[in-house]
């Protein structure tokens, strides 16, 4: 459902009269988004949910327990508005060792509610009304919404199909003098592409002799397969010299319900996101902030992850071999799309209902990441569940 404007029945005078306020929406083409309708039709018909991006496995224990020793040893008051210092200051040693980079925890670093709010706060830093964005579809639901709530105007490529790729010579003739932003997500969300050096090179061409500014939404950071290596604009000091690299706590330590996560960028951009972000939330969760700092030396904890998922996604194939269902090769996330042409002329999104409701395996649909509902007959399944839930969802479904 969507809505143009909002009417509200207000209190008038003392007298308790009514007076009908219309306010116009500022996302007037926004409804309620296919995840919730989806996830509500899971429950509706239990199905097995492989649609929402989220792990249904238990998060690491020892973490729980250091939330709960820092709730008692009393840090619950408010934490600095940059983040705890010793959380950033360990996540600077952990990415200048794994990316080879020199980012300073004081200047660089900011914590915040979530990935998502880092993109939002990044963006809204950045944007004035009539500034371009480019964005790649399928994009993650927040960044069109995003733009658009700040007055600017997306301009959309489609990654081509069916590898995803970033079309550069697309790119190249999008881009004007009012191209204020480029979105990048790696690995990405809903189909599994990671960037490859030939698309940073790519990058660095198009963007070297611009202001453009780089939001780098690396939330999948460690869930990357097949041997290959993220590429972090925390790599390459050109680029992040321009650029908004924003992660999540809840994808890498399987705790997507503390929306926690952190953005990096130069000294410079950094203290513009600051100036939002001290207005905004001001400080996130205090004890998780002292859990996650004694946590992070835990090198395993992220640098095995990747092999982790790789044999959840690979199991998931093996599974879904045994079905009509082509598959779209994912090397990193938590999603694997899979093509239904060959078996089916309905509507993904007509498919995703039909199989939550007779086959009890809800899924989403591809057309719901492109705003215009480009539909290549794809579906995205989510492969981070238990080899139970994944088997139970693949009994269901032949
Ligand atoms: C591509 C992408 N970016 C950002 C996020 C949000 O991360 P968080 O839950 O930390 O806000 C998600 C979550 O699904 C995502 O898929």
């Amino acid at each position: 459902m969507t809505e143009k404007c909002y009417t509200i029945a207000s209190s008038f005078n003392s007298k308790s009269q009514f007076m009908e306020l219309s306010i116009p929406s500022k996302l007037p083409t926004v409804g309620n988004s296919i995840f919730t309708e989806m996830s509500q039709l899971a429950t509706e018909y239990s199905a097995v949910n492989l649609g929402q991006g989220f792990p249904d496995f238990s998060m690491d224990a020892a973490l729980i327990d250091l939330v709960s020793k820092a709730m008692r040893d009393d840090c619950n008051q408010y934490a600095p508005m940059s983040g705890l210092p010793l959380l950033r200051e360990k996540l600077a040693e952990k990415v200048n060792q794994i990316y080879n980079a020199n980012i300073h925890p004081d200047s660089d670093i900011t914590i915040t509610p979530g990935g998502t709010y880092a993109i939002y706060t990044a963006l809204t830093t950045i944007l004035r009304p009539g500034d371009e964005v480019i964005v790649f579809e399928p994009a993650y639901d927040s960044y069109i919404p995003t733009i658009e709530v700040n007055g600017a105007i997306p301009v959309l490529i489609s990654l081509s199909y069916p590898n995803y790729f970033i079309p550069w010579e697309e790119v190249h003739q999008k881009i004007t003098s009012k191209t204020s932003m480029i979105i990048i997500n790696t690995p990405h969300n809903p189909t599994g592409a990671v960037l490859t050096e030939t698309d940073i090179m790519q990058l660095r061409k198009l963007v070297e002799a611009t202001n453009i500014v780089i939001l780098s939404d690396e939330v999948y950071e460690h869930l990357i397969y097949d041997g290959l290596a993220h590429l972090s604009m925390l790599r390459y000091p050109d680029l992040l010299a321009r650029s908004f690299v924003c992660f999540s706590f809840g994808k890498t330590y399987h705790c997507t319900g503390w929306k926690l996560g952190y953005c990096i960028s130069s000294p410079t951009l950094m203290k513009a996101f600051r100036k939002l972000h001290q207005f905004n939330a001001f400080s996130c969760d205090t004890p998780k902030q002292v859990a996650l700092a004694n946590y992070l030396p835990n090198q395993s904890a992220y640098l095995n992850l990747g092999s982790i998922l790789q044999q959840k996604r690979d199991y998931f194939r093996t599974l879904m071999q045994a079905t009509p269902f082509q598959c779209i090769p994912s090397h990193g996330s938590y999603f694997e799309c899979y093509s239904y042409a060959q078996f089916s002329t309905e509507t993904d999104t007509e498919l995703a209902i039909r199989l939550t409701k007779e086959y009890g395996i809800t899924t989403i649909p591809l057309s719901a990441f492109y705003k215009n509902g480009i539909d290549n007959k794809v579906l995205r399944f989510c492969f981070a569940k238990k080899e139970s839930t994944l088997a139970l969802a693949k009994c269901f479904l032949f």
